[in-house]
């Protein structure tokens, strides 16, 4: 396989935490006789990594990545139909936060979960490659500090705040 774009790596590494998860849900949804706390416990589990990943992820890749391939690549309905998909996973983390007091729905949570997996290996295998196929180097390189720099500002992760909270 053909190694990735320098710009584009630490949005892999964040596409690698999110089949991770997507895995765990998978994982989790198999087990027989799931109850309502184990439900809650896995919701619980999807917000936080939203909360602390997700979120910005789709932030560098809305603000770094895809203004960047339109302004040089021209409107590309694989890049409208990535935001779309961002859209649907921030609808279903609401919909999985207001149901957090009662029984979240196994069915969000899967759609979830099949929808990560799928959304991850369409940037993998088809977004990244336009990326590096056809970006000029110079713009290439803009675009990884642009996504960079989101995430250095925005992510709790990739700012290390996470670490001290999770060592409490
Ligand atoms: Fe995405
Ligand atoms: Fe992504």
């Amino acid at each position: 396989m053909a190694r990735r774009h320098e710009s584009l790596i630490p949005l892999s590494h964040g596409h690698h935490h999110g089949l991770v998860l997507s895995l765990r849900i998978r994982r989790t949804l198999a087990r027989s006789g799931l109850d309502a706390d184990a439900l809650r416990e896995l919701a619980r589990a999807v917000v936080a990594f939203f909360e602390s990943d997700l979120a910005w992820h789709f932030a560098a890749e809305e603000e770094g990545l895809f203004p960047l391939m339109e302004a040089n690549l021209g409107r590309l309905a694989l890049i409208e139909e990535l935001r779309e998909e961002h859209d649907r996973f921030r609808a279903w983390i609401e919909a999985l936060r207001r149901s957090m007091k009662t029984t979240p729905s196994a069915e969000t949570l899967q759609a979830f979960g099949v929808l990560l997996h799928d959304h991850i290996r369409k940037e993998e295998r088809v977004l990244f490659p336009i990326f590096e196929q056809r970006m000029p180097p110079e713009e290439a390189r803009r675009a990884g500090e642009a996504i960079a720099r989101r995430l250095a500002v925005l992510s709790p992760r990739e700012r290390g705040d996470i670490w001290p909270l999770l060592d409490i």
